[in-house]
């Protein structure tokens, strides 16, 4: 725990004070992938040794994967956006409930821990404030490689009858979280795994990839049809995480909102298709090198539709974001969000800014206003969170962003870097 002065608020209880209206440009350096790194983590218990992960972002979910690796046995050093994890030492398989209940992504340690020990005790995530999250698919797919799971008392108690072994899986939804658990299984079953209808997402990528370092035999990965097949034994290996494309998203629309020009450094743009090419839709200028995005705009904002879906879809994780730029466009916008059943809870928000936003169902319609107030707002989740700070950097006055606990989960400094950017900006 950070030791608070009885002058300073505890940094999870601050809130964001912005002053909107001034110039955004610059260029941000992009840290890795939390959604990335975060599995990274959990795959290095498929190894017993010392495994070294690089370009790690310094936010609150490392830390408390982390935690949840040495509740597991193993040994983590966190370093300079590094970590070194020694996971000869794992000698349980329970992740425990206070870290789980924090970060759903805690649940990605079963395939792992199923790889390797044969059983696994994870706490049940609970829902969180965008949906269910339930686990359904996670286990159909376990359950097909010979896993069996129970219930009991809020854990989720999974033990894979005999050996574990290869299986043929098609998902009913392309699942990040069930992708990666059943390839982190898959690597170590007996036989061949074909997953089929997988997700697709770069972080998916880049954890096969880690793997295959490790070696693991896997090919498609990218590609809806994942194929494996499960080898003895895996060896630790360095690998350095890939950018994180939602990271630099939240960046290019703070300089599309502002004008710019804003360039982001680390992200890949091949990974940001479709966000790219709807900015260009909606007035903004987008250029781009091998791991740069520089954005700009002198017009208006145009209106433009979205509609999240799985990679390469337009990304849920930018939905918030997205919505910030259809609040202030010239027209009106139709988004639809289609792979969280509530993720509109950051509407509400933005409509105390001014923004005029109607909810039916799954889609916000949203009508482009002249200009947006300050107000004081509150973060609902990460990326509604990140989103409101960048309301609060177009409109008129003073926004606070109370809640700052979400957004540091996810964005390492997001108020220094947007301050060097120039805005009006500080958290107390
Ligand atoms: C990952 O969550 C990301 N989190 C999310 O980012 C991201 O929004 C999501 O993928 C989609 O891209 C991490 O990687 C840590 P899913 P995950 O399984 O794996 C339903 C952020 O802001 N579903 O693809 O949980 C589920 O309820 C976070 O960084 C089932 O029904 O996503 C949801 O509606 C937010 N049964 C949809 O699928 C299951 O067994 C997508 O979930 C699993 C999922």
């Amino acid at each position: 725990m950070s030791h608070v002065s009885d002058t300073e608020v505890d940094p999870s209880m601050q809130s964001i004070y912005v002053h909107g209206g001034k110039p955004i440009s610059g260029t941000v350096r992009i840290g890795g992938a939390k959604n990335s790194a975060l599995k990274l983590m959990a795959a290095s218990i498929l190894a017993p040794g010392v495994t070294r992960i690089t370009n790690v972002p310094a936010i609150a979910d490392v830390t408390i994967m982390s935690e949840v690796l040495r509740s597991l046995g193993a040994d983590v050093h966190e370093g300079d956006h590094e970590l070194t994890i020694d996971a000869s030492g794992i000698d349980t398989f329970e992740a425990p409930y206070e870290l789980v209940a924090q970060m759903r992504a805690a649940v990605d340690v079963l395939g792992p821990l199923l790889a390797r020990f044969g059983r696994a005790r994870v706490a049940m995530p609970g829902g969180c404030n965008i949906g269910a999250r339930k686990l359904d698919l996670h286990m159909k797919g376990l359950g097909a490689m010979g896993v069996s799971f129970e219930t009991d008392h809020g854990y989720i108690d999974a033990q894979v009858n005999g050996k574990l072994h290869g299986a043929s899986i098609t998902f009913d939804f392309p699942s990040v979280g069930a992708t990666e658990n059943v390839m982190m299984a898959a690597v170590r079953a007996e036989g061949h795994t074909t997953i089929d209808n997988a997700a697709r997402e770069p972080e998916i990528a880049d954890l096969a990839n880690m793997l295959v370092e490790m070696g693991a035999k896997i090919s498609g990965q990218g590609t809806p049809t994942i194929e494996v097949d499960g080898v003895d034994e895996l060896h630790p290996v360095d690998h350095r995480t890939v950018g994180d494309r939602i990271e630099a998203g939240t960046y290019l629309v703070a300089g599309a909102l502002m004008g710019g020009p804003l360039t982001t450094v680390g992200a890949d743009p091949a990974h940001l298709t479709l966000a790219l090419e709807k900015l260009r839709r909606m007035g903004v200028s987008v250029e781009t090198g091998p791991q740069t995005i520089t954005v700009s705009r002198t017009g208006d904002l145009q209106p433009c539709d979205i509609q999240t879906l799985p990679h390469p879809g337009f990304p849920t994780d930018l939905q918030a974001q997205f919505m910030v730029l259809a609040a202030l466009a010239k027209g009106s916008s139709v988004i639809t969000e289609n792979v969280f059943e509530n993720r509109f809870m950051f509407a509400s928000e933005l409509s105390r800014m001014g923004a005029d936003v109607r909810i039916e169902g799954h889609h916000a319609l949203i009508n482009g206003v002249p200009k947006l107030e300050g107000a004081p707002v509150r973060s609902t989740d990460l990326r509604g969170g990140a989103a409101l700070v960048l309301a609060g950097l177009a409109a008129d006055g003073e926004t606070v962003v109370s809640g700052v606990h979400h957004i540091d989960r996810g964005y390492e400094d997001y108020v220094g870097h947007l301050r060097a950017l120039g805005a009006d900006i500080n958290r107390r």
